[in-house]
C-alpha cells in the first residue's frame, strides 16, 4: 500500500498549508462574503460552522481527494454492511445497528442481528417501567429510586455522560451514582450516601473480566450483604450488562438479570446498547429512546450525504487539515453548557482510544501525526484555566465549541451571557490582535508611550487559531444523539485517513499485563514485604517506598 504521506493528494495539500502561511484567517473572510454560508452543514438538527478553520475551496478539494484516494466512501459501505472492519480483532463494527429504528435489518454472519437488539431494547424498557413504577421493590419492600452504575471506561464513561447531559429529564426522586476507579475511596464515598434496601447496582462491564469492575462489583455486594441484604435479594439488587454470559453467572448473577450486547458493539461505541441502561432509569426509557432515534438521523445522513456535505465527514477532514498540514497536537472540546460537562472525559476515550496509534491496519509504522490530545472543559469555566495557551501559547491547538441556542433553564440573562463568550471566543482565536492595534488600544486607555512600548508586545494574539462552532437549538436527548453520533463518524473517518483500525486498543494492555504482576509484590497495611528486585530501579524502588511505609505504618 502507497503510504499516504507519498500520495499526490497529501502533496497538494502539503503545498496548500505553506502557501497559506501568509495568508491570514482574517483576510480569508474579508475577501470573502460566502465564507460562512459555503464552509457550514446543517444535519440532523446540528449546525457546523467550519469556516474559522484556515482553508480556502482548494483546500477541501484537496482534503476530499484525500479521502477519496484513503477510500473513505467503501469504507462507509463497509462499515454498515457489518463486514469485520476491526481487522485485529476480527470483528464487525455495528453500533449504528443499535439506534437504527428504520425498516432495515442488519445480518452479521448470517444471523439478523436486528432482532437481537429489539429484543433487548424491549427487555431495557420493561425494566425501566418495574423499575421506575415501583413493581419491582428492594428487599424491604420499597422502591428501587438509587442506581448505581458500577464500570469503567466505555463502562461508563458513555452513560455518565449522558445522565449529566440530560439532568433536565431525570425522573423526579431518582438517583444515579457512576463508579468507575479501582480506588476503593469512590466506592466508600458512594455507599456512604445511599440506602440498601432502595439500591440497584447495575454491573456494567463488555467482558465482565476488568478488574477495576470486578473488584468494585464484588465490594458492593460485601456491603450489600453486610447492610441487610441476603444472598437471596441479590438477584433484586445486582443486575449485569455484558457479551460475557459465563462470567456473569459465575460473579453470581442470574442470567435473567443480564442485559446483553455483542461482540460487534466496541466498549467506547457501547452507550446505545444495554450499557444504556442506567440512562434508560435516569430518564426513562422514551428519553433513551429519543438519544438513539437522534443517533439514527445522524447515521442516515452520515451513510448517504456526498462528501462535501456530510457534517461528520467535514468535522473530520477539518481535522486532518489542522493535525496533519498545520500542526496542532491537541483538540479541545468546548461545551458552552454545564450539562455537557463530562462531554470532554467521553470523547477523550472515543476519540484517543480510537486513534492514538502509530501502526497501520495492515501493521506498518504510520509516517503522519494521528489522533491529537483531546482535552478540555466546559465553556466559561475553561477561559479561566486555560485558554491562555489557546490565545498566546506556543502550541497551536484546534478546537470544537459547542452551543444550544436556547438553554434548558433560563435564568436572567445567563444564557446571553454564555453565548456572547462562546461566540467572543471564536472571534478572537479567529482574529487575533495585531501590534498596532494592542498599540492603538493602549494609547485609547491614555497609556504613555513607554509603557505602550512595554505592554503591547503582552497584548498581540497571533490569530488564526482554527476552530468549528457546532450549534443546537436545545440540549434535548435526540440532539445529544446527534452529536455523539456526529463525533463517532467523524473519528471512524479520521481513522480511515490515517490507515488505523480505530477499533481495537491493544495499547492499554502492557499496563494492565504489568499492574497483574506488581500486585503480588504489595502485601497487605502492616505486613514486611521482600526487598523487589524484579523491575527496573525506579520502580522498585517505588516499590520498597510504599512497602516500607505500609509496613511502618499499617
Ligand atoms: O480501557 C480498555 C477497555 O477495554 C475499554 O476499551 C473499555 O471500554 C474498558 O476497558 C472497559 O471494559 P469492559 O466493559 O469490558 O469492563
Amino acid at each position: 500500500m502507497t503510504k499516504i504521506s507519498h500520495s499526490a493528494e497529501w502533496q497538494a495539500l502539503a503545498a496548500d498549508a505553506e502557501a497559506l502561511e501568509k495568508t491570514s484567517m482574517r483576510a480569508l473572510f474579508s475577501n470573502d462574503a460566502g465564507r460562512f454560508d459555503r464552509f457550514s452543514i446543517e444535519a440532523a438538527g446540528l449546525f457546523l460552522d467550519y469556516s474559522k478553520n484556515k482553508i480556502t475551496d482548494e483546500v477541501v478539494g484537496h482534503l476530499i481527494a484525500l479521502a477519496d484516494a484513503t477510500g473513505l466512501e467503501d469504507m462507509r459501505r463497509r462499515i454498515f454492511a457489518g463486514e469485520h472492519i476491526n481487522v485485529t480483532e476480527d470483528r464487525a463494527v455495528l453500533h449504528a445497528a443499535l439506534r437504527d429504528f428504520s425498516m432495515r435489518a442488519y445480518h452479521l454472519d448470517g444471523e439478523n442481528i436486528s432482532l437481537l437488539v429489539r429484543r433487548e431494547l424491549e427487555k431495557i424498557k420493561n425494566f425501566t417501567v418495574r423499575i421506575v413504577s415501583g413493581a419491582d421493590k428492594g428487599f424491604s419492600g420499597k422502591a428501587l429510586d438509587t442506581v448505581v452504575n458500577i464500570g469503567i471506561g466505555g463502562s461508563d464513561l458513555g452513560p455518565h455522560m449522558a445522565v449529566e447531559a440530560l439532568r433536565p429529564y431525570w425522573i423526579d426522586g431518582r438517583r444515579t451514582f457512576f463508579v468507575s476507579n479501582v480506588d476503593g475511596q469512590q466506592l466508600v464515598d458512594t455507599l456512604e450516601q445511599i440506602d440498601p434496601s432502595r439500591t440497584l447496582f447495575v454491573i456494567a462491564s463488555k467482558t465482565f473480566t476488568t478488574q477495576e469492575t470486578m473488584t468494585n462489583a464484588k465490594s458492593a455486594r460485601d456491603w450489600f450483604l453486610a447492610q441487610g441484604g441476603s444472598e437471596g435479594d441479590v438477584a433484586k439488587h445486582f443486575v449485569a450488562l455484558s457479551t460475557n454470559e459465563t462470567a456473569v453467572e459465575a460473579f453470581g448473577i442470574d442470567k435473567d438479570n443480564m442485559f446483553q450486547f455483542w461482540d460487534w458493539v466496541g466498549g467506547r461505541y457501547s452507550l446505545w446498547s444495554a450499557i444504556g441502561l442506567s440512562i434508560s432509569l435516569a430518564v426513562g426509557f422514551d428519553n433513551f429512546e429519543k438519544l438513539l432515534r437522534g443517533a439514527h438521523e445522524m447515521d442516515e445522513h452520515f451513510r448517504s450525504a456526498p462528501l462535501r456535505q456530510n457534517l461528520p465527514v467535514m468535522m473530520a477532514l477539518t481535522g486532518i487539515w489542522n493535525r496533519n498540514f498545520m500542526g496542532a497536537a491537541a483538540h479541545a472540546i468546548l461545551p458552552y453548557d454545564q450539562h455537557l460537562s463530562h462531554l470532554p472525559a467521553y470523547l477523550q476515550q472515543a476519540d484517543m482510544e480510537s486513534n492514538g496509534k502509530g501502526t497501520t491496519a495492515d501493521g506498518q509504522p504510520v509516517a503522519w501525526a494521528t489522533g491529537p490530545v483531546i482535552f478540555g472543559e466546559p465553556g466559561t469555566n475553561g477561559q479561566h484555566a486555560f485558554y491562555q495557551l489557546l490565545h498566546q501559547g506556543t502550541d497551536l491547538v484546534s478546537a470544537d465549541f459547542i452551543a444550544p441556542a436556547i438553554s434548558q433553564s433560563a435564568l436572567g440573562d445567563h444564557h446571553e451571557k454564555l453565548l456572547a463568550n462562546f461566540l467572543a471566543q471564536t472571534e478572537a482565536l479567529m482574529r487575533g490582535k495585531a501590534i498596532d492595534e494592542a498599540r492603538a488600544d493602549l494609547a485609547a486607555e491614555g497609556k504613555a508611550p513607554p509603557d505602550i512600548d512595554l505592554l503591547a508586545p503582552h497584548k498581540v494574539f497571533p490569530g488564526d487559531r482554527p476552530s468549528n462552532s457546532i450549534l443546537m437549538e436545545k440540549l434535548t436527548p435526540e440532539m445529544l444523539g446527534a452529536l455523539v453520533a456526529a463525533y463517532e463518524h467523524k473519528i471512524f473517518c479520521q481513522g480511515v485517513i490515517w490507515g488505523v483500525n480505530s477499533f481495537d486498543q491493544w495499547g492499554v494492555e502492557l499496563g494492565k499485563a504489568l499492574a497483574s504482576s506488581i500486585l503480588p509484590a504489595l502485601g497487605p497495611e502492616g505486613e514486611e514485604q521482600p526487598k523487589s528486585t524484579g523491575h527496573d530501579a525506579s520502580t522498585n524502588g517505588l516499590l520498597d517506598r510504599i512497602n516500607n511505609v505500609r509496613h511502618q505504618n499499617g
